[in-house]
């Protein structure tokens, strides 16, 4: 089955926000590239979008959002971040701030981070979708992963028409480069990710930028640029009882103290993975975890498991 593409007619808008609604995914033209989009507070729904990416391991996503107004319910921006929002967005700019508790961007989407890549894009249909489907939306760039982002429409049909429900055509991307990534947490913010705004023009809105000592594309280890989250528990890997006194992360028939997902499917089990790891931690010294495949999300599962044993 291949997904429809549709040119972005109200009509298609309407069913783009359906779509969505009911945990599907949906392709959006965007002024940088085109993004790949789920219901960012739908962890079933973002754990679809990491399979259908294949991404090896769970990255946070960006949510997007359609407006200042929006970001503010999700993240927590400070002066430096409130000044490069207004003067950026809307735009090529992604902004990492501080998760907003009262927001609704799920933990899956935020890779178990308490910080969230923010953004507001400029693009007519991305601004269209977003103002309808009044939420945000995570959207990483449209390919598969290790493969160029697309500029336009047929490359992502060529290469997820496949795995996705929906794709609104908006015609060539007229940046065709990502947006630009800064963490304005710290005093001195800093650049994580090159793209379509330029060093230059952040100086001259906020004066002093440090540039990343790591990629954050390809973190080499575990905690460096992307802190991902790490239980303080002690966490045992491809157990089927859990210690004396510990818990068991149960999956499939090994049933468990909690149990990411009692059918065994990986979508529902990395849906539920960050925050059943939190409910552990939050009550045990000791976690272990029932084995999981190998194979599709499971990959990414055993990666974030793996990151969060070594962590410690
Ligand atoms: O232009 C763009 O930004 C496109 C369009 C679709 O908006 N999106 C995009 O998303 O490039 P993606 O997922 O391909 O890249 C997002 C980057 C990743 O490198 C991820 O590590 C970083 O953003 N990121 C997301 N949340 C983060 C966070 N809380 N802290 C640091 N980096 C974060
Ligand atoms: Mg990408």
């Amino acid at each position: 089955m291949t997904a429809s593409i549709l040119p972005p007619t109200p009509d298609a808008i309407a069913r783009a926000v359906s779509i969505l609604r009911d945990g599907g995914l949906v392709v959006m033209p965007t002024e940088t590239v085109y993004g790949l989009a789920a219901d960012a507070s739908n962890a079933i729904a973002v754990a679809k979008l990491y399979e259908a990416k294949e991404r090896p391991r769970f990255n946070p996503l960006i949510a997007h959002v359609a407006s200042f107004d929006q970001a503010q319910t999700e993240g927590v921006f400070n002066p430096k971040a409130i000044a490069l929002a207004r003067a950026f967005w809307p735009g090529p700019l992604t902004l990492v701030v501080d998760v907003n508790p009262d927001g609704n961007v799920c933990s899956l989407a935020r890779a178990g981070l308490q910080t969230l890549a923010l953004r507001v894009p400029a693009h007519p249909v991305a601004h269209s979708l977003l103002q309808a489907f009044d939420g945000p939306l995570a959207a990483p760039s449209a390919n598969p992963s290790g493969q160029m982002s697309p500029t336009e429409a047929m490359h992502v049909q060529a290469d997820m028409g496949d795995r996705v429900d929906l794709i609104l055509d908006g015609g060539p991307c007229n940046i065709g480069l990502e947006s630009t990534i800064i963490d304005v947490r710290a005093d001195t913010p800093t650049l994580l990710r090159y793209g379509a705004i330029t060093q230059a023009q952040i100086e001259a809105i906020w004066p002093g930028v440090r540039l990343s000592d790591g990629n954050p594309e390809a973190p080499s280890a575990p905690g460096q640029l992307l802190r991902h989250y790490a239980p303080k528990a002690r966490l045992h890997l491809n157990r089927e009882q859990a210690n004396p006194g510990g818990s068991l992360l149960g999956f499939g028939a090994v049933d468990g103290t909690l149990n990411l997902s009692p059918q065994g499917e990986l979508i529902e089990a990395a849906a539920n993975l960050f925050s059943m790891l939190r409910q552990l931690d939050a009550q045990f010294e000791d976690i272990s975890v029932a084995p999981i495949p190998e194979t599709g999300l499971g990959l990414a599962i055993n990666d974030r498991l793996r990151r969060a044993a070594a962590d410690r």
